[in-house]
Parts: C-alpha cells; structure tokens; sequence
C-alpha cells in the first residue's frame, strides 16, 4: 500500500469513527444504547461507559446541576432563559445553514468571545449549544478553546480528558481521541485539556488553523462553538475571530464600558459576521434580580 493510500485509510478511520460518535439519532439510540453504568462517586456528572467500547466514554449532562448554576436545562424552572436561547440561537442558525449563510465563509462555525474574563462566554457558550443539540436543530461540536481559563470541562464535569491542547501539542493524538460523546445525542464537546505553559502560542499555532480549516471542510452540516479567550486580554481570540464565520461579542450590561466594547468590535473588524450579546441586563430597579436578559445587536460587512 502506498503512503497516500495509507493516509487516506487513516483519514477515512478516523472520518468513519467521528461519524459514529455524531451521528446518533436519538429515537433509533434510545434502544441501541446500551443502559449507562452510573459511577455513584462522581459528585455531579457521572461517567458512564458504552458497554459495547470501554474506550467510548459518555459523559451524562446532570441537568439539575445545571439548572441550579442557571443554565437554560431542559425542564427547569428556567423557561425564561430557554426561551431567550431560542431567540439567540434563531439568527445564527440561519446564517449557518439559512438563506443568510450565502456569502458568509464557514458561517457554521461561531465564536463566542468578550473584551473582558467574567462578561458571560461560557455560560452563552454552553447555553447556545444545549438549546442547539436538546432541540434538534443540529448537531453541535462545543470546544473549549479558552485554555487559559478553562471552564466548559468544569461546567460539564468533564475532568482528566484530553483535549484541544493536547491535539496542538503532539502528533500522537488524533481528533477522534479529543472529541467526548455527551448524553445528548448531537452533542459532543472538544475539552480545552491539560494547562500548559505554551497553551495560548498553540491557539495562535498553525496547527489550529489547520484544524479549524479541517472543522470546516469535514462537518459543514455542523454548528461548531468555541469558547475563546477574551480579546483584550491576548491576541489569540482575535485570531480565533478570522479563523470562523460568526462571532458573538457577549458584553456585560452596565458593567463594560464603551470604550472597552468598541476596542474589541475594532478587533473584529475584519469578521464576517458580529453579533453583540448583551448578558446579565437587569430587568427592572430590583438592584437584587440577576437576570437573563440579552439583547441582540447586529452588524455584518
Ligand atoms: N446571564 C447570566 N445569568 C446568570 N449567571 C450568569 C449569566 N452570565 C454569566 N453568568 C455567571 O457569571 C460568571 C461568569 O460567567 P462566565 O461565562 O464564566 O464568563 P467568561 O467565560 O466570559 O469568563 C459565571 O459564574 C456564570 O455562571
Ligand atoms: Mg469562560
């Protein structure tokens, strides 16, 4: 066999691996799926092994944990927060996948960034992708690529997986190795992995460029979300930002200032599509209510 048929096996058992762990229907799953081992150790999310592959590792979303962290979960209380996710969602959907995608260039992958830590990344990040995948829009691909400060994992309960930074560090890992099937099926995330001291030059790397072009050409019916670093702190979300087709800037109501705000919509200026996401408003004078009001602004070149 040549080393370019070789290649292209290898390619072709990865691409054939990655499908199975996606393509799961949930109707058809629901009988095939082997009934998760619940681990009763783990405090929040439990582990759980495919009977059929101990390599496969499931990892089951607890949703009353979410819910309690005021997450839009499924079934709890928090309808309002749902429904907001479903009016976020719509325009991004459609930009991906809609009469809006035309001329937008891998309109189906979308950052979710901030000028500043703390604004709200991941709590949208992970809100636009449950509300994606639990309504079967379309299937999702969460990756964490704030390796800095990592914090889907954790959300999720995902610990000790490889991830993102793992897959830039070394040739040994492979992009089926990094991927984590969920509980939802169409919902598998990308962890950010270990903490390493060059973790923020190999989000900047080629090598990332390269696996985003790979997103993009491989799963063109996917909705792929990254979490990203802030842009004022470090260049690589900026980075990020030329590498996709969408980008949400999440700004903290009443809490960022304008200057700040219109130093990162400078930075991402050469972006495609900007979506702004006003997070955390307050929705009347009780100083106490800690809402989930967004408002959408919106400009496209
Ligand atoms: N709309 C919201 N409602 C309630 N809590 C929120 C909201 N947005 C963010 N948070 C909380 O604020 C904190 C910071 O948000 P996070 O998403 O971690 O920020 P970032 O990823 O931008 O650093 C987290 O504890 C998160 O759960
Ligand atoms: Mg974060």
């Amino acid at each position: 066999m040549s080393i370019i048929e070789k290649a292209l096996n290898k390619l072709k058992k990865e691409d054939a691996e990655l499908n199975a762990k996606f393509d799961c229907n949930p109707k058809e799953n629901l009988e095939e799926t082997p009934r998760p081992i619940v681990d009763n150790m783990s405090n929040h999310i439990k582990v759980v092994a495919d009977l059929n592959d101990d390599k496969d590792l499931i990892f089951d979303i607890d949703w009353k944990r979410l819910s309690d962290l005021g997450f839009a979960a499924p079934g709890s209380s928090n309808t309002e927060a749902i429904e907001e996710y479903r009016n976020i969602k719509r325009p991004l959907v459609n930009n991906a996948f809609g009469k809006g995608s035309e001329g937008i260039a891998r309109a189906n992958l979308i950052l979710v960034t901030s000028s500043l830590p703390g604004e709200g990344k991941t709590f949208t990040a992970i809100n636009l992708a449950l509300s994606i995948a639990n309504e079967r829009d379309k299937k999702v691909l969460l990756i964490d690529a704030d390796v800095a400060r990592p914090s889907v994992s954790k959300v999720l309960g995902i610990n000790d997986s490889p991830g993102l930074i793992e897959y830039l560090d070394g040739p040994d890992i492979s992009f089926s190795d990094i991927i984590v099937r969920t509980s939802i099926p169409g919902l598998a995330v990308i962890p950010a992995g270990k903490l390493h001291k060059y973790s923020t030059e190999l989000l900047s790397s080629n090598k990332m460029a390269l696996f985003v072009e790979e997103l993009s050409n491989r799963y063109p019916d996917r909705i792929v979300i990254f979490d990203s670093p802030p842009l004022l702190a470090a260049t690589q979300g900026e980075v990020l930002a030329r590498l996709v087709g969408q980008v949400i800037l999440v700004i903290e109501a009443e809490q960022t200032l304008q200057n700040v705000v219109m130093e990162s919509v400078e930075k991402l200026a050469t972006c495609d599509v900007v979506l702004a996401l006003f997070n955390k408003t307050k929705r009347n004078m009780d100083i106490n209510y800690y809402g989930y009001g967004y408002g959408y602004g919106q400009y496209a070149h």
